[in-house]
């Protein structure tokens, strides 16, 4: 009788212990899924941000250059504007487009795509501005050529002085 009282606290003490020993594991499997889901959230939080910027900076570009005032003449030097090339600028304080069409002409629109509001991209294998939004097509006059704007690119005064292309009214 006695044996066997020894023998069931001692079984006791070794369930105990490996209760215990479970116990650790438990929380050191806890622990290492809590860090992984951390790890994963940061991961997933870093990458939606990085994609997040990169679409931002593609549909808007920043850093456009030229004039922020309104009424405030924009000069391009014609070197940076080769011949079937287009230069995105600001104009008026709007993104603006200025798409060179000739040796000695240019065409200088809104860039701001009349249906939501995307900056359009020249595609100079087509001739053609193209909005990366939903699609729309304009050509070099700013006519709709295709897609969903409810209207043509706005189109802004623009002329070719000695080695200049000079936006504005003045
Ligand atoms: S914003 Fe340009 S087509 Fe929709």
């Amino acid at each position: 009788m006695k044996d066997t009282s020894i023998l069931a606290r001692r079984l006791m003490e070794g369930g105990s212990h490996l209760q215990a020993q479970n116990g650790e594991e438990g929380n050191k499997a806890i622990k290492r899924r809590s860090f992984l889901n951390y790890w994963l959230g940061v991961s997933l939080a870093t990458f939606g941000g990085f994609s997040a910027y990169a679409l931002a900076r593609y549909l808007f570009p920043p850093g456009l250059a030229g004039a922020e005032a309104a009424g405030e003449d924009v000069r391009i030097m014609l070197s940076e504007l080769p011949v079937g090339t287009a230069k995105v600028f600001r104009y008026k304080g709007e993104p603006s487009v200025a798409v060179r069409t000739g040796e000695k002409a240019v065409r200088v629109l809104s860039a701001v795509c009349p249906h939501l509001g995307c900056i359009v991209k020249w595609d100079s294998g087509k001739s053609l501005l193209v909005c990366p939004c939903h699609a729309a097509v304009f050509d070099v006059n700013g006519n709709v050529v295709s897609g969903p704007a409810p209207r043509p690119l706005a189109s802004y005064p623009a002329r070719i002085v000695q080695d200049e292309v000079i936006v504005g009214e003045t």
